[in-house]
């Protein structure tokens, strides 16, 4: 039986900072080194000043402060980290290809190889390894090949350990998971990874499996949570256009304890790293398994969430009589759900982009999310110059900055402090009439309409 001493983290991102932390947090007599080779990260890791983090998670600071330095260390020295330890877990990025084959639709496992041969080169005694990113079924073969293929005599075991944190609620998910899932093919390696996370989760939560069923089960929680939004956004269209309320719609059907309540919050699309990465990969595995009538139906999911995002901006557009130009658009949020300063495939991105391809001038406030940011993801798309982009765009420190003198106000994230804002004071320094989009059905149409504004939510 062995016993784990030394843990390193490849990746020190949105999943691999704050699990790594928990695991320190939960487990003092283990040292866990997290390595990252971008070292500004790692720099903002180790900053005495825990609001810099670079990763913003409720809670998150009060775990890294408690361990940070006594078993929980952040460091670009990567070969020297994985020379140490006894179990290496891998939890880089793995986004979707933009080049070759499976463009646009394949995850491209590049960071995945590097770290393997980077592993194979340096290791000189033996390792688990353990899968964390999320990546298609049948990676782990890939891995093995690289690891067995070394010369040396350095064994491996190699452990499949997707991560089923949300962002926002990272580290309570991490703290209270409903499942960890390990899959592997040797029982000693996976009984090591297990007595890792008995020491705060009950033992009836530990799912153990094979190595393929783990990495698929990961991209199917992630395709059956988006096909829930995509589902209810469909229906937010259909009760626009028949009087029904989507919340409404969401509260009947939840309470059928075979569909359950979660997960049926309509909005104006899902964003985040995952949800359409996950989906597209796992369409491309089905279609490269002659798949289609499947590949078909989980694309759908991916369709209906565009779908979304240029319908929200259509109703803007039409609403102010069909033309946005020179107009003042304020958005309320950029992240791609509150409580995270991430922005990657944020809704508010695609939204915005449609209203700048007609000259609307886009002002941004967001609690969390920095101008350097905003100004990064809308030159990302390269619909425009990075010139044009900072002509039309202005990004608002102060929420009532933003929205002095707009026409309209569009809210994209459910940041909680968007509730409590004086919407009469608001109110009285927009242009008339004042409209509301409200991608989120956040605010109280109630309070809104008596004050005098426009007010149209989704799926109302
Ligand atoms: P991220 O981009 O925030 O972090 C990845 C980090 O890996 C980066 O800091 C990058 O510099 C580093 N990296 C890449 N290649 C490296 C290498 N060869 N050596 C050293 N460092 C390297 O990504 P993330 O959001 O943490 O996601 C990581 C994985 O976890 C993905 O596969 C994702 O699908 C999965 N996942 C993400 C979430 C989430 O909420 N973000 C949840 C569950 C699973
Ligand atoms: C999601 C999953 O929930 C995690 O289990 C998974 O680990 C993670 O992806 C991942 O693999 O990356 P995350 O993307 O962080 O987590 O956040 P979610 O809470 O799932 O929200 C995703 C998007 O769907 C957000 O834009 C959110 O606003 C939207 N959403 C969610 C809705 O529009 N309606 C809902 O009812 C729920």
């Amino acid at each position: 039986m062995r016993t784990i001493k030394k843990i390193t983290c490849i990746g020190a991102g949105y999943v691999g900072g704050p699990t790594m932390s928990v695991v320190a947090q939960r487990c003092p007599e283990i040292e866990v080194t997290i390595v990252d080779s971008n070292t500004a990260r790692i720099a903002a890791w180790n900053d005495s000043d825990l609001s810099n983090l670079p990763v913003y998670e409720p809670g998150l600071d009060e775990v890294v402060a408690e361990a940070r330095g006594r078993n929980l260390f952040f460091s670009a020295d990567v070969d020297k980290a994985i020379e140490e330890a006894d179990m290496i877990f891998i939890s880089v990025n793995t986004p979707t290809k933009t080049y070759g084959k499976g463009k646009g639709q394949a995850a491209d496992l590049k960071f995945i190889e590097l770290c393997a041969r980077q592993i194979a080169a340096v290791a000189t005694s033996d390792k688990i390894v353990v899968e964390k990113s999320t990546l298609p079924v049948r990676t782990a073969e890939a891995l093995k090949s690289i690891l067995h293929n070394t010369g040396n005599d350095v064994k491996f075991h190699i452990l499949s350990n997707p991560e089923f944190l949300a962002e926002g609620t990272a580290v309570h998910d991490l703290q209270n998971p409903d499942r960890v899932l390990i899959g592997g093919e040797d029982d000693d390696a996976i009984q090591a990874l297990v007595d890792i996370y008995s020491h705060w989760v009950p033992r009836e939560k530990i799912i153990t499996t094979n190595l393929w069923s783990s990495e698929l089960s990961k991209l199917v929680a992630n395709a059956f949570l988006a096909q829930r939004v995509s589902s209810i956004n469909a229906i937010s269209e259909l009760c626009e256009v028949t009087g029904a309320d989507v919340n409404e719609v969401s509260r009947a059907i939840g309470m059928d304890s075979r569909i359950g309540p979660k997960f049926l919050k309509a909005s104006v699309g899902f964003g985040g790293s995952c949800f359409q990465k996950d989906i597209l990969n796992l369409v491309y595995i089905a279609r490269t398994y002659n798949l289609h009538a499947v590949a078909d139906y989980w694309e759908q999911v991916i369709l209906l969430n565009d779908h979304q995002k240029v319908r929200f901006a259509e109703n803007i557009i039409k609403t102010l009589y069909n033309t946005v130009n020179g107009k003042k658009i304020a958005f309320l949020g950029w992240a791609f759900k509150k409580d995270t300063n991430d922005t990657r495939e944020s809704a508010a991105i695609y939204v915005a982009d449609h209203l700048l391809n007609e000259e609307a001038e886009v002002v941004v406030y967001d609690p969390k999310v920095s101008a350097e940011q905003i100004y990064k993801d809308l030159d990302y798309l390269g619909t425009r110059s990075p010139e044009d982009n900072r002509r039309l765009v202005t990004i608002a420190t102060d929420p009532y900055e933003a929205m002095r003198d707009a026409h309209a106000i569009a809210v994209l994230t459910e940041w909680d402090e968007f509730m409590s804002y004086d919407w009469a004071k608001i109110k009285a320094g927009m242009k008339k009439p004042s409209f509301v989009f409200d991608g989120r059905k956040l605010l109280n149409r109630k309070q809104l309409e008596e004050l005098g504004f426009v007010y149209y939510a989704i799926g109302e």
